[in-house]
């Protein structure tokens, strides 16, 4: 790629505050927006993880992207989804989930099982996924980013006190 290499972006960690801010829309799909998506798949892949929303890097874009072939043997299988809205969900089911922003949290959620989604793809194009499966987790959880809403969100009482103690402690740790 003559002229611009990617770059791995930092994630942020909860509790940082900018995991709270709402994306904006995206309305410029030129040069600079291609190079923050090389960006965010390859901070993503490295991580590695199935999904990542601008907002975990500091960016306050309605943008997400996800990749659920996470098989070694699997051709990637990247999507881009900007500027995206659940149309429609339907029935119930609970998954365990994980989050880049959150390392070694891993709690079981309860989210729709499947999804209608419209977005715009990389290069500004409508279109519209109904899915089911993990991707259709994984498009519920970094649409809640856009939202500046996270994981912990989602559980009771106890059980979001204790990730948020964890957390917290791991932040001073890293810190000190
Ligand atoms: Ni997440």
């Amino acid at each position: 790629m003559p002229g611009s290499a990617m770059s791995i972006r930092h994630i942020l960690h909860y509790p940082d505050k900018r995991l709270r801010i709402p994306g904006q829309k995206v309305v410029d799909f030129g040069p600079e927006f291609q190079t923050l998506l090389d960006d965010m798949a390859e901070t993503m892949y490295a991580a590695p993880g199935v999904g990542l929303a601008a907002p975990q890097i500091g960016v306050s874009l309605r943008l997400f992207i996800i990749d659920v072939a996470t098989g070694d043997d699997e051709p990637s299988d990247l999507r881009v989804f900007a500027n995206p809205t659940i149309v429609k969900t339907e029935g119930e089911v609970t998954w365990e989930e994980g989050c880049l922003s959150f390392p070694g949290v891993h709690e079981e959620i309860d989210r729709a099982e499947r999804v209608l989604v419209k977005a715009q793809d990389r290069q500004g194009k409508w279109f519209e996924l109904e899915t089911d499966g993990l991707l259709a987790i994984a498009i519920q959880h970094e649409h809640d980013h856009l939202e500046g809403k996270l994981m912990v969100d989602h559980l009771g009482v106890l059980k979001k006190r204790l990730v948020h103690r964890a957390m917290v402690k791991r932040s001073a740790e890293l810190s000190a």
